[in-house]
């Protein structure tokens, strides 16, 4: 069995005080999100350590960094390293999103660098994958994502492999209402899946691979019937209270 896992990306939204209080309002029906289901919650870096404080003593909310520095310490103003976050503490880093290879650069390299740098903190990292919309158009869409997967994840020793989430989250889906139908990312995560096995063999059949585009509390269930969909990386509707609890009860 494969861990299920709902995690909400919140971006950079809410002030400190609109955060811990949607933090909060979710720890106050965490009571129906489904035994056994994970689930994780990404405020940005100034809300992590009163988040944190609010989470303490509880094991059903997880709480996950949506970014994470190349280098371990020094003169890099503005950066938070890895041990830093490590230090709060949270647990999951996530990396690879599309909005910061987009707008920040970030290459293979760099998250090879921020993999490394979270691993070497104890952070599970949210490893983020997807095209763009021209590259679906072209058909190029596997061959995108397996560049992607193929020169980070797949240069990860088989025990460091065990520890990653990975996130498929097509360009094209993310914040635009658009979401993938549940025939076309299982079709993708199918793919990442056995991509993965080629590399890392049966190993890969314990990763969690989630979805995330658009993904809210009326497609999440059937999603989440896909073979291959292990859960949700969930934007816009991770700052309700009410529809992350409903995308996490989409499991039942
Ligand atoms: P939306 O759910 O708002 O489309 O965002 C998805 C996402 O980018 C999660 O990381």
């Amino acid at each position: 069995m494969r861990e299920k896992i709902v995690a909400g990306n919140w971006k950079m939204n809410t002030s400190v005080t609109e955060g811990v209080q949607l933090t909060r309002e979710i720890l106050a029906g965490a009571t129906q999100i489904p035994e056994g289901v994970h689930a994780i919650i990404s405020p940005p870096y100034t809300h992590l350590f009163p988040i944190a404080q609010l989470l303490e003593g509880q094991n059903r909310i997880a709480l996950a960094a949506q970014n994470c520095a190349e280098e371990s310490k020094g003169a890099y103003t503005g950066e938070v390293s890895a041990g830093m976050i490590a230090s709060v503490p949270c647990s999951y880093v996530i990396l690879g999103h599309s909005e910061r290879r987009t707008y920040y650069g970030e290459t293979d390299q760099t998250l090879w660098n921020k993999l490394v740098q979270a691993l070497e903190n104890n952070l599970r990292p949210i490893f983020c994958v997807g095209e763009l919309l021209q590259e679906r158009e072209e058909d190029q869409h596997f061959q995108v994502v397996a560049s992607q997967l193929k020169h980070v994840i797949g240069a990860l020793e088989p025990a460091d492999f065990e520890k990653i989430i990975i996130a498929y989250e097509p360009v094209w889906a993310i914040g635009t209402g658009k979401t993938a139908t549940s025939d076309q990312a299982q079709e993708m995560h199918a793919f990442i899946r056995s991509f993965l096995a080629g590399i890392f063999g049966e190993a890969t059949e314990k990763t969690p691979i989630l979805y995330g585009g658009s993904c809210n509390p009326s497609n999440a269930k059937e999603l989440f019937s896909q073979p291959d969909i292990d859960g949700g990386l969930i934007g816009g509707a991770s700052l309700k209270a009410n529809d992350f609890l409903a995308v996490a009860k989409a499991f039942e």
